[in-house]
């Protein structure tokens, strides 16, 4: 998926076959619509759909006139009618660099998520026994009793919660849905998400969608001094 985002964009962005890139759009905004925010309430929140249907013009009429590499092509053409084979070896030659250039961008991007997810509670492995040794997210006396304050962990934002004295618990800032930042609202209601209105309780189970998993769980110690991941 990560992939076909950065192909169909870098498509589109440089107006590379760009019917071929909206065409790719389209069913990457349909196959999204059809399964992550299709509970999305309200409906017209499922932002999507709108994808879905922005690409038509460009899948259409393509990138026309204005600046892009297809306009280009077709310049090349029409004024070296007889080249057709170097063209096409050519556009053939930039294609296969512009997909290694995806498929490694997009490889980069799950090898990064790979590694951020060894931080968090992983339910299938042994629960590891909790030490003060991993980094400091934060001191305990900026996380209010009762409260949540943020912290940052491997460059995304943990919310890191004391429900009770002493008693730290933390979570992945980003909504299970579409990856927004939720807000803590309070221990008793918990959290919120800003695009699609899902809502969570101070334990990161969901309590209303579109989102329809809780909040990430990240496993946290205390010194007694700091907050640590552990
Ligand atoms: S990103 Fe859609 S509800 Fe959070």
């Amino acid at each position: 998926m990560a992939i076909g985002e950065i192909a169909v964009g870098l498509g589109i962005a440089f107006g590379a076959f760009t019917r071929l890139a909206a065409l790719g759009g389209m069913v990457l905004s349909l196959s999204l619509w059809l399964t992550v925010s299709w509970g999305a309430e309200p409906w017209f929140t499922s932002a999507d759909l709108v994808y879905l249907f922005a690409f038509t013009p460009l899948l259409l009429h393509g990138a026309g006139a204005t600046p892009s590499l297809d306009a280009w092509f077709a310049r090349a053409r029409e004024q070296h009618p007889g080249t057709a084979e170097d063209r096409t070896r050519r556009v053939l030659v930039g294609g296969g660099l512009g997909l290694l250039g995806a498929v490694l961008l997009g490889a980069g991007a799950l090898f990064r998520g790979d590694k951020r997810r060894g931080t968090v509670v992983q339910p299938s492995q042994p629960a590891p026994t909790p030490t003060a040794n991993g980094p400091v997210l934060l001191k305990t006396s900026q996380v209010p009793v009762g409260g949540a304050a943020t912290a940052s962990a491997d460059g995304e934002t943990v919310w890191v919660l004391q429900l009770a004295r002493g008693q730290f618990t933390a979570y992945d800032a980003r909504c299970p849905h579409q990856g927004c930042a939720v807000q803590f609202r309070s221990a008793a209601d918990g959290f919120a998400c800003p695009c699609h209105q899902s809502a969570f309780d101070s334990a990161g189970n969901v309590t209303r969608g579109p989102a329809t998993s809780g909040l990430t769980p990240v496993k946290v110690v205390s010194d007694g001094e700091n907050v640590h991941l552990s």
